[in-house]
């Protein structure tokens, strides 16, 4: 649908030297690429008009959409002076891996709070690596939430007066900047749409549809309004619906759109098109859909998806599209890997039973 009674669009110049303005702790390889999926896209009845944004190729720790966000938070960090990051999530955090990482780049400790609420081993796949990298690992049996924050701000404050200079990486001023970040996403994904001689042939595509809780949904919505790009955002919640993510998103975009002097009737609750129709079990669940769409996209693309997010959110788009309802009109659709494929070696029980239920015998001796 588009707009017509809304502000004149921004010119794509003037916001990328709004953006320009945000202090940044130079992590990643941007532009991420934007490339066609035409071995699944023809499975699904698509052709050629299947593309995906590779946020999963952002280049620091296995990549994924946070690398992106943490440009401008410890950006952010770096200005205020800060020694210390403190953050947090579950046992499998795919933020906290980025962050770990990135600490380790800038020179900066990195203490993490990690929840063991979610079933998820502390041996493998993501907390590994934020060992490997050095950062400081608190566990608790809270799940997130107010109790487990809590105690990610005592512990903060336990390193103030230990005279560490601590920034804490929390809501509401992570969104706000994750959003910034995913509006300069979608001022990215514009350019490379608009290249004649790129993967859309300088078509725009009509729809994204990625995992959302926040930034990435909120950045791609209010970045391609204030250009004027028509874009349907359909975010997949890895949450449930008990969790209020249409909500959280548009705030973020109202607060994003402060920050980069865009109007903060850009986005409003009714353009959140956010779906936890995918999520079965809940949090960090693995789908029977979601392990079957990780592998379908393994053997026609090649690339790697995860059980918490991106699987979910696939598993979204290929029902939408084996429904007929995706993109009815021809329109290019892209998806958003947004990364998480670290996670998959913590759920190898899962992926095997899905891989033995497809295939029968796995390893045949010769
Ligand atoms: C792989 C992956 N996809 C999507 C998300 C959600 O990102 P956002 O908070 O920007 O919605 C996350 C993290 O929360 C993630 O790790």
């Amino acid at each position: 649908m588009s707009r017509t009674d809304g502000p004149a669009p921004l010119a794509p110049g003037e916001l990328a030297r709004r953006l320009a303005a945000f202090p940044r702790a130079g992590l990643g390889t941007f532009p991420t690429p934007l490339e066609r999926w035409p071995r699944l896209g023809a499975q699904l009845g698509l052709g050629e008009r299947l593309l995906a944004k590779r946020e999963d190729l952002s280049g620091l720790a296995f990549g994924g959409n946070k690398v992106r966000q943490l440009d401008l938070l410890l950006g952010d960090a770096l200005a205020r002076g800060a020694d210390t990051i403190v953050h947090g999530g579950a046992l499998q955090s795919n933020y906290c891996r980025m962050l770990s990482a990135a600490c380790a780049r800038l020179g900066l400790a990195c203490q993490l709070v990690l929840s063991r609420a979610y079933d998820q081993p502390d041996d493998q796949g993501n907390v590994l690596l934020d060992l490997l990298a050095g950062a400081t690992v608190h566990t608790l049996e809270e799940p997130l939430g107010p109790a487990y924050e809590a105690a990610k701000a005592r512990l903060a404050e336990r390193l103030r007066a230990q005279g560490r200079r601590p920034y804490l990486i929390t809501y509401p001023r992570s969104e706000t900047l994750g959003t910034v970040a995913f509006a300069e996403a979608a001022l990215e994904t514009l350019a490379q749409c608009d290249d004649p001689a790129g993967p859309t042939g300088g078509r725009r595509p009509a729809l994204l549809v990625t995992a959302a809780v926040g930034s990435a949904q909120a950045g791609y919505l209010l970045g391609s309004r204030a250009l004027g790009w028509p874009l349907r955002v359909r975010g997949i919640a890895p949450l449930g619906a008990e969790y209020p993510v249409a909500e959280t998103i548009a705030a973020a975009a109202r607060a994003a759109a402060e920050l980069l002097d865009l109007p903060s009737s850009l986005v409003a609750r009714g353009d959140v098109d956010s779906s936890a129709a995918h999520v079965g079990g809940g949090y960090a669940v693995p789908t029977p859909e979601g392990l079957a769409a990780i592998r379908r996209v393994a053997r026609s693309e090649g690339v790697f998806l995860d059980p918490v997010y991106t699987g979910k959110a696939m598993a979204a788009l290929i029902a939408d599209a084996e429904a007929g309802t995706l993109a009815p009109d021809g329109e290019q659709v892209v998806f958003l890997h947004t990364g998480g494929n670290v996670a998959l070696f913590a759920y190898a029980p899962a992926l095997l039973a899905d891989l033995r239920a497809a295939d029968g015998e796995l390893l045949r001796a010769l």
